[in-house]
């Protein structure tokens, strides 16, 4: 597998970064998963953008001389060089503050940070939507900046391990009696007619597929509203539906082992999903190529 790090393409077993990187001690640094399909990114945009603001936000610099917008090119020539032109595939881009001895604030100007981007073939969880997930529930121990994406991600590592130790799918985070998004994605619920998903604050990671499902719930002319969902909303919902850029829209069926409505996935979730591969579909057509 050829990935790229600190303008190289190698092979994978050839990136070696330091053990002084800041990015192994302190998690100090921000990342993307953007969706391809056909060695074409979908939204690469919107997640250039989301990226732009996480290095802002952490203060952290490009090298000299490394576009934001070469970073696209960069993904694309990986989908290639690594036989994901045809099918659905993800591209991972780390950058962290960089490699220095170790102390906590941030090391001189011009250290440089560290890049690396990697593109995998993507496996979608069809059959697991197909029947539903399982939920659990858990606390939402996260710090007051969420809606940045960082690779400071133990809390939801943790999180993620109860789900799939009590054998679901995702688990669903809580704080203050609002269940905030889940470990890996965000959150949608179908209650009294609405679908509801929390606003983009601090307190979540405004996802590009949530993006879009507003987008495309507003084009479908269903209701939407970017409200809190409470933990006792889940209990009186119709439906409950994770999206991921990995996972789409998945819809949650059992939450802590009780059946959302009556344990299926629902109507809404079907159309989000079918609306959502509609526009990857015409997002990544190449023209001219079958
Ligand atoms: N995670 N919320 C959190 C905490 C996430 O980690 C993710 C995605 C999302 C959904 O964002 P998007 O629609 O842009 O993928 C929401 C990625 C897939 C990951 O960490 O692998």
């Amino acid at each position: 597998m050829t990935v790229y790090l600190n303008g190289m393409y190698l092979d994978q077993s050839q990136a070696v970064v330091s053990v002084d990187d800041r990015g192994f001690l302190f998690g100090d640094g921000v990342y993307e998963v953007t969706r391809a399909r056909n060695g074409v990114l979908f939204e690469g945009d919107r997640h250039l953008r989301r990226l732009r603001r996480g290095l802002e936000g952490l203060s952290i610099a490009l090298p000299p001389g490394l576009e934001l917008e070469a970073l696209a090119a960069i993904s694309e020539r990986l989908l290639q060089e690594n036989d994901l032109g045809t099918g659905d595939a993800t591209v991972y881009l780390q950058i962290t503050r960089g490699s220095a001895p170790r102390r906590h604030q941030f090391p001189p100007p011009g250290t440089p940070p560290t890049v690396y981007l990697t593109a995998n073939r993507l496996v979608l969880p069809d059959d697991v939507r197909s029947r539903g997930a399982a939920a659990v529930t858990t606390a939402d121990v996260r710090w007051g900046r969420c809606d940045l994406k960082t690779i400071n991600l133990l809390p939801n590592v943790l999180a993620k391990q109860q789900a799939v130790a009590a054998g679901a799918f995702e688990a669903l985070l809580v704080r203050d009696g609002i269940v905030t998004e889940g470990a890996s994605s965000n959150l949608f619920a179908v209650v009294d007619g609405v679908i509801r998903t929390h606003p983009a604050t601090n307190r979540i990671l405004a996802g590009i597929t949530r993006e879009v499902l507003l987008e495309l719930a507003a084009e479908l002319a269903l209701p939407v509203a970017q409200d809190p969902i409470r933990v006792e909303d889940l209990g009186r919902a119709t439906e409950v539906m994770v999206t991921a850029t990995t996972a789409d829209v998945m819809p949650i069926v059992h939450v802590d082992g009780r059946p959302v409505r009556d344990g299926r996935p629902g109507p809404v979730a079907r159309q989000l999903h079918g609306a959502l591969t509609r526009r990857l579909d015409q997002a990544t057509a190449r023209v001219g190529v079958k």
